[in-house]
C-alpha cells in the first residue's frame, strides 16, 4: 500500500460508566489511502460508531490516535464530512438552510450566492429532496432527513467522508439510486470513504476494502478483505460474478461462524436487542432496508447515548 492517508494507530477507547471502565475498543490499527473506500463491518454494539466519531474528531481515543495527511485529528473539521447513523439536522432550519449551513462554511471565500445555491439545489436533486427544500426537518419522514444529511455531506466535496449506516433509514429503491450516485461522486471526487454498514451486499458493492471488527468489549480489527472488482460496478451483473459471491460468503462467514453472537460472554448480551435486526440486513438489500427501518429504535441506549452527544457536537462545530 502507498503512504497512508489516514492512519489510525493503536486507537483504544474506554468509556467511563457508573460501574467502572467500560473498554470498547482495543488497539485499532488502520491505514487507508486517500481515495479509498473503506467498509466497517461488525455486530451491533462492537463499537463502529465510536471508530467514526474518532476519526471526525468528535471523540477523543483514549490511547493512540488518528492522523490524517499527517496532522494528529483531534477536532472536527469541514474536510471530514459525517453522515450520522440517525440523521443529524438543525430543527429549526429548513431543508435549504440544513445545507446552506455546511456549503457556506466550506465555500465561504470560493461560491457566490447564485454559486451556492445551485450547488445546494444540485445536491438535494441528487438524493430526490428538491421538492422539500422549504420544508423543516419535523415535516419530513426519518429516510427522507437521512438523504438531506448525505446531500448535506456530499456537498461539502469532502476530502473525508465518514457514513455511518447512510442508507439503513431507506427503501431498497431509493438505497439502490444513493449507492450508485455514491460510487459515481467518490470516484469523480477522489474521496476517501468511511462507511459502517451492516449489509453485507451493500459493502462488497461499494468498498475497496472490507474492514470486520471483533465483537466488543474490546474490540478491535478482525480480518481484512480486499474487494478486487473492477469499476464501474453494476449491482445487477454482479449478482453473478464468482468473485463476488465468494467475497460475500466471507464476511458472512466472519460475522455468522466466527463472531456469532450466542456464548460469547458480555458482549452477547449487550448486543442482543439489535441482533436480528442485524440478522436480517444480511439477507437482501430489501429486507435490510424494511428491518432496519422499522426496529432502528431497538439500539442499545449506552451507544445511542454516544451518538447524542457526538451528534450534538457536531451540530455545534458546524453552527
Ligand atoms: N458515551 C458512551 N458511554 C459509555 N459507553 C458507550 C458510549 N458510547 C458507546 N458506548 C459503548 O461502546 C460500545 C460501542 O458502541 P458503538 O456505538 O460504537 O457501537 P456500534 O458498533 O456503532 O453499534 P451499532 O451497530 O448498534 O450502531 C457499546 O457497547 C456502547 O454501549
Ligand atoms: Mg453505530
Amino acid at each position: 500500500m502507498s503512504k497512508a492517508h489516514l492512519e489510525l494507530t493503536d486507537v483504544s477507547m474506554s468509556f467511563d460508566t457508573p460501574d467502572g471502565a467500560f473498554v470498547a475498543l482495543d488497539r485499532i490499527n488502520l491505514k487507508i489511502r486517500k481515495g479509498e473506500f473503506v467498509s466497517l463491518i461488525g455486530h451491533s454494539g462492537c463499537g463502529k460508531s465510536t471508530v467514526l466519531n474518532i476519526v471526525a474528531g468528535l471523540l477523543q481515543a483514549s490511547r493512540g490516535g488518528c492522523v490524517l495527511d499527517g496532522q494528529e485529528v483531534n477536532s472536527p473539521g469541514p474536510e471530514r464530512a459525517v453522515v450520522f447513523q440517525n440523521h443529524a439536522l438543525m430543527p429549526w432550519l429548513t431543508v435549504y438552510e440544513n445545507v446552506d449551513l455546511a456549503v457556506s462554511q466550506v465555500f465561504r471565500k470560493t461560491m457566490n450566492r447564485r454559486e451556492k445555491r445551485d450547488w445546494i439545489l444540485h445536491n438535494l436533486a441528487l438524493v430526490n429532496m428538491e421538492h422539500a427544500a422549504n420544508k423543516r426537518p419535523g415535516e419530513i419522514s426519518g429516510g427522507m432527513a437521512q438523504r438531506v444529511g448525505i446531500a448535506r455531506a456530499l456537498a461539502m466535496k469532502p476530502s473525508v467522508l465518514l457514513m455511518d449506516e447512510p442508507f439503513g433509514a431507506l427503501d431498497a429503491l431509493t438505497r439502490a439510486h444513493l449507492q450508485d450516485a455514491l460510487m459515481r461522486i467518490q470516484q469523480d471526487l477522489n474521496s476517501t470513504v468511511i462507511m459502517i454498514t451492516h449489509d453485507v451486499d451493500e459493502a462488497v458493492l461499494l468498498s475497496d476494502r472490507i474492514v470486520m471488527m471483533t465483537n466488543g468489549p474490546a474490540a478491535t480489527v478482525g480480518e481484512e478483505l480486499q474487494i478486487d472488482l473492477p469499476r464501474p460496478r453494476n449491482r445487477v451483473t454482479l449478482a453473478d460474478n464468482d468473485t463476488y459471491v465468494h467475497l460475500r460468503q466471507a464476511v458472512l462467514s466472519f460475522l455468522y461462524e466466527k463472531q456469532t453472537f450466542p456464548g460469547k460472554g458480555p458482549a452477547a448480551a449487550s448486543a442482543a436487542p439489535s441482533q436480528d435486526a442485524d440478522t436480517a440486513t444480511t439477507d437482501s438489500s430489501t429486507s435490510s432496508a424494511v428491518t432496519k427501518a422499522s426496529q432502528g429504535s431497538a439500539r442499545t441506549s449506552t451507544a445511542d447515548t454516544g451518538q447524542e452527544s457526538a451528534r450534538a457536537e457536531q451540530q455545534r462545530a458546524i453552527a
